[in-house]
């Protein structure tokens, strides 16, 4: 089959690699009819998460038609249209029982001494075309791909509702959602979000449904700013004024009450700290950088919260311990439990009460992945989300 590889930074490739089969019995095989570029994709390609291999094949957001089912699937059948959450979970372990998906026991096959075990403590659960920190899985921006325990993940979708409706149940969607959950909201809130890429808009949105009276959104793109607006939100491009000192004029001097960082690891800019960190970044010296993070503990009202969707790998400098424990912050943060939200966004959308598509700037064929990839890296502007579409030829795109 024809299948979107990594081969090191900056070099993404489409391959013929071997098709998937059924390894254990609760597997199954989905000839996938869409598949998303994500930010933490991005990561990938910049070469700032370790543990990937020349040829892994990538993607974690994916949807499309299960062709085989293992013995043990009870619960899929042939025929049936699904979309996949991006964490692989058992379902029966005292993580999954307790509903924390990403911190799956029994998903991560890494041998024991592996680095995510060695970095965090314990191994995290397993994920699609995540480097083999997270298990090595193939992914799914493939013509088809293996789902593991395919009896938990993956959520049926009724007829009449289109891939580009449901795909972002994947992953952003409900990753939007937990960073806003996470946020606690109460009425009258105050939430800022930095990050205009397609979760921190989902964060917007969440957080609007879910009652904050105030949505502040922070970027330096003025398309993904404008959608952020079109949302709801107000919106502070940090090109043309200080973050901390607008979100200070915009909440009565107070601050916001809750502050979400929708960026991670790789923020941009040129503020002093991000200059420090990209040196200390290319010299091996730190792992991520942190100035948005640093930016939203700063800038949160004492008291108040902060939630961290955006992607952190390892190490950081310079966190604003004093101000975090000083101001009596609470802190909420993980990679997203995506199965434990599914049934219910997929019940919004239906409703009509979540739109989705208006993230769509670009659909391609697989074929131009690496393509999609090129555009969602450097032209962040305008390309706010790029889905390919394994079914399409090239001449299609
Ligand atoms: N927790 C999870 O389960 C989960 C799931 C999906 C994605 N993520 C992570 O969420 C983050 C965002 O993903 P995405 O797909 O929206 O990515 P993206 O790259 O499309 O968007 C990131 C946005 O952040 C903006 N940004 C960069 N520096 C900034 C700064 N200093 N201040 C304000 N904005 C700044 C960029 O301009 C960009 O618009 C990534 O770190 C990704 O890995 C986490
Ligand atoms: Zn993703
Ligand atoms: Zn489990």
């Amino acid at each position: 089959m024809r299948a979107l590889t990594w081969h090191g930074k900056k070099d993404v490739r489409v391959d013929t690699v071997k098709d998937p089969e059924i390894v254990n019995p609760r597997d199954a095989i989905i000839k996938v009819t869409s598949t998303a570029i994500c930010g933490s994709d991005l990561h990938l390609y910049d070469g700032v998460i370790p543990g990937m291999r020349q040829g892994d094949v990538l993607g974690h957001e994916f949807m499309g038609e299960v062709v085989e089912v293992g013995k043990g699937n009870t619960r899929l059948k042939k025929g049936d249209r699904v979309v996949v959450p991006f964490v692989i979970a058992c379902g029966k372990c005292f993580f999954c029982e307790k509903q924390q998906y990403s911190a799956c026991d029994n998903s991560n096959p890494a041998d024991k001494a592996d680095i995510s075990e060695l970095a965090y403590g314990y191994r995290m659960a397993g994920l699609f075309g995540y480097s083999h920190l997270t298990g090595g899985y193939a992914g799914g921006q493939a013509e088809y791909a293996r789902v593991p325990f395919s009896d938990v993940g993956p959520v049926v979708i009724p007829d009449g509702m289109d891939d580009d409706e449901v795909l972002f149940l994947s992953d952003i969607l409900p990753t939007g959602w937990m960073a806003a959950e996470n946020c606690e909201i109460q009425e009258g809130d105050t939430v800022a979000v930095w990050g205009c890429g397609p979760v921190g808009l989902f964060a917007v949105q969440s957080a609007l449904i879910m009652g904050a009276a105030q949505v502040i959104a922070i970027d330096h793109y003025p398309h993904r700013l404008e959608l952020a607006r079109k949302l709801g939100a107000q919106v502070i491009n940090y090109n043309n004024a200080h973050v901390y000192e607008a979100l200070i004029e915009m909440t009565g001097g107070i601050g916001p009450d809750a502050v979400i960082d929708a960026v991670g690891m790789e923020s941009h800019g040129f503020a002093l700290d991000n200059v420090y960190d990209y040196a200390k970044q290319m010299m091996m010296l730190e792992s991520d950088r942190p100035h948005v993070l640093r930016e939203a503990v700063y800038a949160c009202r004492k008291g108040g919260r902060v939630s961290v969707p955006g992607v952190y790998g390892g190490f950081v400098d310079k966190f604003p311990v004093g101000a975090f424990m000083q101001k009596g912050l609470t802190l909420r943060t993980g990679q997203t439990h995506v199965q434990k939200y599914l049934p219910m966004l997929l019940e919004m959308i239906g409703e009509k009460k979540i739109d989705t598509t208006f993230l769509i700037s670009h659909r391609l064929p697989l074929e131009q992945g690496p393509e999609g990839y090129r555009k969602f890296a450097f032209e962040q502007n305008e390309t706010t989300k790029v889905v390919l579409k394994p079914e399409w030829e090239k001449s299609n795109g």
